[in-house]
């Protein structure tokens, strides 16, 4: 489609700019709460709100102070909460067993959201970090991150959560092969309607470092996770990973992080025209608040800048731990 633009001063583009009422006509994209994923910390405990010092604003709760926020979350207009745990050292493994416990924190939280807040989904994080003595999304061998034994752990993990009646399974392993896997579970156990989110398209990244502050997983981490997230340097290899991915029976697909990715994030919706969901992940939010925190920026007109630019991108929706603020400044 080619625009046509009429010469000045038939056109004077300022036209559609000179008032908010115009502007409001001619806007192309829209923010509301709906589209806000909000990721939230699970910590042990009872009446817990523990501040992540990396990430102003952000808490991590007990199970209880969870489902008080999902609460919060529906009252809202947020569809979704994310829940991230962050794991005692004591039962970090080699087996990474507390994966599938029925009663982690991951599975008591989906549970007391699913009685609090019956509204929202609730989406799970697959991957073996948080429960991994050395810090990786997958287990170690010698020295490698095996593929195939990670994904029937990651399997396991999965059925808990969809046991515990998650609706969302979202898979940020990136390890070959368990999008089919865990379809293939998930139907064979009955879960016809739990989705799969993938986290397809994950970069090996930087901006992640206030997340792993959060979750406790920055002093076990050995080496990086440079052999199953992506290298920053490419693009063409994310559609290939999306593509295998919705092959494979992804409902949903992910780009991660966010901001630094937009071009990715609107490949992926040009190419396939799928569900797309972009992760302002904790680097981006911690960069925005300390800026605000200093004066330099203003806070708020850059997270809603932030979240719009995700939709102009061609995003269906955004993980953020923004979402409680946005969705208030929405909301009016
Ligand atoms: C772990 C996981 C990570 C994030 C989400 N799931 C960290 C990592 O891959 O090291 C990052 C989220 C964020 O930075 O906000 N599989």
């Amino acid at each position: 489609m080619k625009p046509t633009v009429a010469p000045f001063p038939a056109a004077r583009l300022r036209r559609t700019r000179a008032s908010q009422a115009i502007r409001n006509l001619v806007q192309e994209n829209t923010l509301t709460p709906s589209d806000f994923i909000w990721p939230v910390f699970v910590r042990d405990g009872d009446g817990v709100e523990e501040p992540v010092a990396s990430m102003p604003g952000v808490m991590r709760r007990s199970v209880d102070k969870i489902a008080e926020a999902a609460v919060e979350a529906q009252a809202l207009g947020i569809p979704a909460i994310c829940l991230f745990p962050y794991t005692d050292a004591s039962l970090k493994t080699e087996d990474c067993a507390e994966a599938w416990n029925p009663d982690n924190l991951t599975n008591r939280a989906i549970r007391a959201i699913k009685d609090a807040a019956p509204e929202i989904a609730v989406m799970t994080d697959v991957a073996l970090d948080p429960y991994n003595i050395n810090g990786h999304d997958g287990y170690v061998v010698d020295g490698e991150i095996v593929n195939d034994a990670t994904v029937e752990a990651l399997v396991k993990m999965t059925l808990a959560q969809a046991d515990a009646g998650a609706d969302i399974i979202g898979p940020s392993d990136m390890m070959d092969g368990r999008i089919g896997a865990m379809r293939n579970a998930l139907e064979n156990a009955g879960h016809h309607n739990v989705a799969i989110l993938s986290y397809a398209a994950k970069y090996a990244s930087a901006y992640y470092g206030p997340f792993r502050d959060a979750v406790g997983a920055s002093g076990a981490l050995k080496g990086d996770k440079k052999t199953y997230q992506m290298d920053p340097a490419n693009s063409d290899e994310a559609l290939r990973l999306i593509e295998r991915d919705l092959m494979e029976g992804a409902d949903m697909v992910m780009v991660k992080p966010g901001i630094a990715y937009l071009d990715i994030c609107h490949r992926v919706k040009s190419a396939f025209g799928v569900p797309t969901y972009a992760y302002q992940v904790s680097g981006e939010y911690a960069m925005i608040q300390a800026a605000a925190q200093n004066g330099w920026i203003d806070g708020e007109k850059v997270m809603m800048e932030s979240l719009m630019a995700f939709k102009r991108s061609g995003c269906n929706g955004i993980l953020t731990y923004f979402a409680p603020a946005a969705a208030k400044l929405l909301n009016g």
